[in-house]
């Protein structure tokens, strides 16, 4: 499989995340309470990622469904959404994919059963081809703020194991190693669920891109030391004043960026903003099990019984990031006023 995700013969393919880099298997997604749980369980992760799979999973619930009447279908494809909407809270592109395919099938005036599955699935695909261009093109935005040579720092995984195509953040780096050559990326690993060691630094030692994994609280040091010329990382939703909301330590680079006089960027795409919301207080965050924290890889590493906090994403305020990357073009602040510009027409 090329990405993370494939659909191909009325069959719906994806890479289990929670495996690489030990193994890589490729699971087929038969029923809707698997589809629930593969975004539950991280299986399949990364905001656009989520946002394109939740779209072709509404199928995956509809497909068998055994009536002759298409209102009592458009009833379950309002349940089936409703359900994949309670899998996880942050990524706005989930809820975004998941109301797009709802208000498709409202509009439509079609009372045929069958080509009703057909319109869900077509939106399906519509939203996933859709996302690789939006990918693309956030790759050629992006890539005009890097410079040859440039040693960038990335946290989480923005790539092709986050999206349908070739990433947010990391298609801005695809791109300037494509015409760069020299670029040199730190991945952090991001603990808890190390999705930069395990996925990032997988991905990018793929693409033969230099990639060098470092523990997350070593970046401070780097910087200070000279070793990082910018930052960039994804997101799993912007406010309409450019907070951000993304993995778990991105305030700590922010900051870090910030203090040291380097360039701070979120390279996302209109999917993820959520233009409703003005203040990251507002944005919902996912708290997940404190065993998350406590074991790596089924391991204990601390006492039986000890108690762990664990948020899945921090938000970052609009004064510590430099600029927006989108499918659409650079933002840059005032946020308020270029957002609504850019994002909000
Ligand atoms: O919990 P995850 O792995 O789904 O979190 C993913 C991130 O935070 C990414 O940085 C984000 O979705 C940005 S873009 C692909």
């Amino acid at each position: 499989m090329k990405y993370a995700i494939e659909f191909k013969h009325e069959t719906l393919r994806v890479v289990d995340q929670t495996l690489l880099p030990a193994r890589y298997k490729e699971i087929e997604i038969k029923t809707l309470a698997a589809a629930w749980n593969a975004i539950k369980t991280l299986k399949v992760r990364g905001a656009p990622l989520i946002g394109v799979f939740a779209a072709y999973s509404v199928w995956v619930g509809i497909r068998n469904v055994n009536t002759a009447s298409h209102e009592s279908l458009r009833k379950k494809i309002d349940s089936v959404i409703d359900y994949l909407r309670t899998s996880r809270p942050t990524a706005v592109n989930l809820f975004w994919a998941l109301e797009r395919v709802r208000e498709t099938v409202k509009t439509s005036k079609i009372t045929s059963v069958p080509s009703l599955k057909k319109l869900v699935l077509d939106e399906a695909k519509r939203i996933d081809a859709e996302d690789k261009e939006l990918c693309r093109l956030m790759g050629e935005h992006g890539v005009k703020l890097f410079k040859p040579g440039d040693r960038i720092l990335t946290h989480c995984n923005t790539g092709f194991l986050a999206t349908a195509g070739d990433g947010t953040a990391l298609s801005v780096i695809y791109e300037a190693a494509r015409r760069y050559k020299k670029v040199k990326v730190y991945s952090d690993e991001t603990r808890p669920l190390l999705q930069g060691s395990r996925l990032t630094v997988w991905e990018l030692m793929r693409r033969k891109v230099d990639v060098t994994q470092i523990c997350d609280n070593t970046a401070g040091y780097l910087m200070q030391k000279g070793m990082i010329d910018r930052a960039i990382v994804g997101a799993d939703r912007i406010t309409a004043n450019g907070g951000v909301a993304n993995k778990i330590g991105t305030y700590t680079v922010a900051v870090l960026c910030y203090t040291h006089g380097i360039p701070f960027y979120v390279a996302a795409p209109s999917t993820t903003f959520d233009l409703k919301i003005e203040d990251i207080s507002q944005i919902p965050i996912e708290e997940r099990s404190s065993d998350e924290v406590c074991s790596v890889f089924g391991a204990r590493i601390a006492p039986e019984g000890a108690n762990a906090l664990n948020y899945a994403f921090d938000t970052t305020p609009p004064e510590l990031i430099t600029a927006i990357i989108t499918e659409k073009g650079v933002i840059r602040p005032p946020y308020k006023k270029n957002i609504a510009k850019i994002i909000g027409k």
